[in-house]
């Protein structure tokens, strides 16, 4: 009894540290958390969410663009943005609540299998950690976008 009792604990130790360790699935986080609104694949919708595919991977070749992927998961984004010729309004939720992560994971998951960008050494648990340090709130974040070297 009292080796079942110590082997179910040893088993509850080991997940908690995976999580800890940043077995956080980014796949799993999407359809968790942003998949309602930018749809299966990123795809997006009009009148709810611009696409994410086909839209956000040409930030991640400059540095002030990598900055605003960090901080729009952040502190998300109010304003009307355009995507494609296709008026966005609706406001982009803060996911601050996520640690860095699963934030991490799961924009590794959309940068790295919807938009094929090969380099995202820069896409780390510690950055976020960085990015979150410097706040910022969600007009400024639309007011970042609107000054991206890619375009906004
Ligand atoms: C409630 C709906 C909703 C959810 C859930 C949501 N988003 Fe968004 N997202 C939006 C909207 C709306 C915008 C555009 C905001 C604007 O116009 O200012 C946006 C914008 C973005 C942008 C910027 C796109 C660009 O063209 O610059 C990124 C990146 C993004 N979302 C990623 C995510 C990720 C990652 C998740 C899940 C962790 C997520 N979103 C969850 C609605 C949502």
């Amino acid at each position: 009894m009292a080796r079942r009792v110590f082997a179910t604990l040893g088993l509850l130790v080991a997940c908690a540290s995976a999580q800890a360790q940043g077995a956080a699935d980014g796949a799993a986080l999407f359809v968790a958390h942003c998949q309602a609104c930018h749809q299966p694949g990123a795809v997006g919708a009009p009148g709810i969410a611009p696409p994410l595919v086909g839209n956000i991977g040409r930030h991640a070749a400059s540095e002030e663009g990598r900055r605003y992927l960090l901080r729009v998961a952040l502190t998300g984004m109010v304003g009307s943005i355009t995507v494609d010729g296709v008026r966005y309004t609706g406001n982009m939720p803060s996911f601050a609540t996520l640690s860095d992560t699963e934030l991490a994971a799961v924009l590794r998951h959309v940068l790295g299998s919807y938009e094929k960008v090969a380099e995202l050494g820069w896409l780390t648990p510690d950055q976020l950690a960085i990015a979150r340090q410097a706040g910022g709130s969600p007009n400024e974040t639309h007011k970042m976008r609107g000054r991206l070297p890619a375009g906004g």
